[in-house]
């Protein structure tokens, strides 16, 4: 007889506890099919709002709705069975108030049953993580880099690089993991700044291009498969997926156009007669 080990999906507080373990690795998916490859091997599986950008062509992830995030997120739920699943709160969707932010917050873990939220944002946004967090939503945060303020910060450039302009980034730090938030994301700072963060607080920080000093990494999933023609300094590519996805597409259209494909092996023929 076999017997068949239970699949137990990850949890927040799984992740709250691998603080100075093991790295915790994340990658984002945006489909069924992509969590389904990344299921086995990753811990946690973001819906970033960067599907705006890589999914929908669009220059900055401001005009993501709480309906796209809702939508991939049941997907991404439906493609995998062990990986914590966080989904994105789009820009307009939680900064408002904290009641803002835990009915739309709500609506996401009813309608993909995912495991917890990531917004943007440190001090400002620890009252709103309080209010979540002592409601049964757990919150990632994200701070250093945050794309969702691109028109205040002006670029997508790397923070903290200066000494002098690290006490926000501390006190942003602080404020999330105080606020009760089981992990927090940091992007695109200095490894120095990196590395103190991650010293100083007690909840695991999750880097994208802030160092191997973080307890765990995030990457964009078409990053680092290769499928996107531009990406940030931080971004270490493990495929080069676009090529081979553009070798078979010509491959496809050169054979219909000569009659090569369907082949023999690809169509139905007559049932024998009886
Ligand atoms: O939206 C996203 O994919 C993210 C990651 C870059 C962390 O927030």
């Amino acid at each position: 007889m076999s017997v068949q080990k239970e699949i137990r999906r990850l949890t927040a507080p799984d992740i709250l506890a691998r603080k100075k373990g093991e790295p915790i690795v994340a990658l984002t998916s945006y489909h069924a099919h992509t969590a389904g490859l990344l299921d086995r091997y990753v811990d946690v599986i973001l819906v970033g709002d960067s599907l705006g950008m890589v999914m929908h062509g669009l220059e900055t992830t401001l005009p993501v709705t709480l309906d796209m995030m809702i939508l991939q997120g049941r997907a991404v739920m439906r493609g995998s069975k062990q990986a914590l699943v966080v989904d994105d709160m789009p820009f307009g969707s939680y900064e408002e108030s904290p009641q803002q932010a835990f009915r739309n917050a709500a609506r996401v873990l009813k309608e993909t049953h995912c495991g917890a939220i990531k917004l943007e944002g440190g001090t400002r946004m620890a009252e709103t993580i309080r209010f979540l967090t002592e409601r049964g939503v757990p919150v990632m945060a994200h701070i250093g880099m945050t794309p969702q303020s691109i028109n205040t910060l002006g670029s997508f450039r790397a923070q903290g690089r200066d000494e002098a302009d690290w006490g926000k980034f501390l006190e942003d730090a602080q404020a999330v993991a105080k606020a009760g938030a089981f992990s927090v994301v940091i992007e695109a700072v200095a490894e120095p700044l990196a590395r103190r963060i991650t010293g100083e607080i007690a909840i695991p920080t999750i880097g994208i291009g802030a160092s191997a000093a973080c307890d765990g990494q995030i990457l964009v999933l078409e990053d680092m498969l290769g499928l996107s023609s531009r990406v940030p300094k931080f971004v270490k590519r493990y495929g080069e997926l676009a090529g081979q996805i553009e070798a078979s597409i010509k491959a496809y259209a050169d054979e219909v156009r000569s009659r090569k494909f369907p082949g023999p092996d690809h169509v139905y023929g007559l049932k024998p007669k009886p």
